[in-house]
C-alpha cells in the first residue's frame, strides 16, 4: 500500500516529552512479545540487533519481561531478576542510544496466564485460586493453564518488591524507564479485575481495594528509579485472557491515584471512540499515549487525526513495527510497508524479527 507523505506539520511528527523521555516524534513502538530470549530469559544479540533496527520510534517500549522468575508467562521472554539478564539489557540499551533511540522495558508479571513446566515446576501465582479458561503457551505446545495459587497478603510486599528491584536493574542497564504492564490479563490486570480477583483482604472486594496492589507496585516502582521514567499500560474492560470486569470506576480510582505519583505517561488500549479515552484523558495530568488495539492494524492517518484532534499525545503501533524497522521514515514519506508474518510473531530466529528490510 502506497500512500500520501505525512505534512511537515502532521501532529505525528512533533515532538513530545513523558517525564524524563524526550520523544522526537509521537509514533512510538508498542510492547511486542517476540519470545526471542536464551532459555533462561537472558537477552541476547540478535534481540539488540532488532531494537536497534527500530531506533527511529519516538520511544521503544520493550516487550514484556519478567520481574521474576514465576512472573514468566511464555517460553523465551526476557527477564529482568538476574545480572546475566541485566546485562543483556544493557546490550539492547546500547544499541538503541547507538541509532539515536530511546527505550523503556514493559515490566510483565504474567500471575495466572502461565504453565508450570515454563516456571521451572513452580505454581503460577495470581490474586485467587481461579485457574483461566484457554491454553498456554509452553514448550510442548499448548496445554491448559495452570491453576494458580492465592497469594498471601503477607506475601504481597515482596511481589511489589521484585518489582522495584527489575526497575532498578532497568535503569542500571542503562534503560530510560519502565512500563507496568496492567493490560491484557496479566497480573495487575487480574487484581485489577472484579471477575479475577475474589480476595477478601484490604486488596479484593471494591474498587479501592481492587486498584491497590497496581499502586503500591507503581509507588514502589516510582520510590525506586524516578516516577518520571515510569509509564503504565491499561486496557479496561478487554476481555483479554479470560478477563471478566463489569466494574470499569477501578479505573477512575487507579488513574486518580497514579496521577498523585507524578508519572511519566498512562497508555492507554482503547478502540478509538471509546467513551474510557475521553474520561481518563479528562483527569490525567501527564501524557497520554493510546494503542488502538488488536482489531485491524494500526493505520497512520487515523493515529494522525486522534494525536491532532487531542485524544493522545502519542500513539504506540505493534504489527507495522515487526514488519517495518524504518515505520516512521516510511509513514513520513508515504513508502511502501513491508507485510508482517504472524507465523514468525512468536518463535523462530532472525527470520520474521531482523530481517525485514529497511528503505535504501
Ligand atoms: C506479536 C505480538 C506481541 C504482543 N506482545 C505484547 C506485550 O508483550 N505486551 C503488551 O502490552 N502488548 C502486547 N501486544 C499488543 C500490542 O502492544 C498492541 O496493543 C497490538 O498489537 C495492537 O496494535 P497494532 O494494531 O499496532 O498491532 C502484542 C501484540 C502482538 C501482535
Amino acid at each position: 500500500m502506497t500512500t500520501t507523505p505525512l505534512s511537515t506539520a502532521s501532529a505525528l511528527l512533533r515532538p513530545v516529552t513523558a517525564g524524563a523521555l524526550q520523544a522526537p516524534n509521537r509514533i512510538w513502538m508498542a510492547p511486542l512479545t517476540r519470545n526471542r530470549a536464551n532459555p533462561d530469559g537472558t537477552p541476547n544479540a540478535l534481540q539488540a540487533e532488532y531494537y536497534g533496527q527500530r531506533a527511529g520510534a519516538g520511544v521503544i517500549i520493550a516487550e514484556g519481561s519478567q520481574p521474576s522468575a514465576v512472573g514468566q508467562g511464555y517460553p523465551n521472554t526476557p527477564g529482568l531478576h538476574t545480572d546475566e539478564q541485566q546485562e543483556g539489557w544493557r546490550r539492547i540499551a546500547e544499541a538503541v542510544h547507538a541509532g539515536g533511540g530511546r527505550i523503556v522495558v514493559q515490566l510483565m508479571h504474567a500471575g495466572r496466564i502461565s504453565h508450570s513446566s515454563t516456571i521451572g515446576g513452580q505454581v503460577p501465582v495470581a490474586p485467587s485460586a481461579v485457574r483461566a479458561a484457554g491454553e498456554a503457551v509452553t514448550v510442548t505446545g499448548l496445554q491448559p493453564f495452570s491453576e494458580p495459587r492465592e497469594l498471601r497478603t503477607d506475601e504481597l510486599a515482596g511481589v511489589v518488591a521484585e518489582y522495584a528491584d527489575a526497575a532498578r536493574r532497568a535503569v542500571a542497564a542503562g534503560l530510560d524507564g519502565v512500563e507496568l504492564h496492567a493490560a491484557n490479563g496479566y497480573l495487575l490486570h487480574q487484581f485489577l479485575a472484579d471477575g479475577v480477583n475474589a480476595r477478601t483482604d484490604g486488596y479484593g472486594g471494591s474498587a479501592a481495594n481492587r486498584a491497590r496492589f497496581v499502586v503500591e507496585v507503581a509507588a514502589a516502582v516510582s520510590a525506586a528509579i524516578g516516577a518520571d521514567r515510569v509509564g503504565i499500560r491499561i486496557s479496561p474492560l478487554n476481555p483479554f485472557n479470560d478477563i471478566a470486569e463489569d466494574d470499569v470506576s477501578v479505573y477512575e480510582v487507579l488513574t486518580a491515584q497514579l496521577a498523585e505519583l507524578g508519572l511519566a505517561y498512562l497508555h492507554l488500549l482503547a478502540a478509538p471512540g471509546d467513551p474510557i479515552i475521553e474520561k481518563l484523558r479528562a483527569v490525567w495530568p501527564s501524557t497520554l499515549v493510546l494503542n488502538t488495539g488488536f482489531g485491524v492494524e494500526s493505520d497512520r492517518d487515523q493515529l494522525d487525526r486522534l494525536v491532532a484532534d487531542g485524544v493522545a499525545d502519542a500513539v504506540t503501533v505493534g504489527r507495522p513495527f515487526i514488519a517495518n524497522p524504518d515505520l516512521v521514515l516510511r509513514w513520513t514519506r508515504g513508502a511502501e510497508l513491508n507485510e508482517p508474518d504472524p507465523a514468525t510473531f512468536y518463535a523462530g530466529g532472525a527470520k520474521g524479527y531482523t530481517d525485514y528490510p529497511a528503505l535504501s
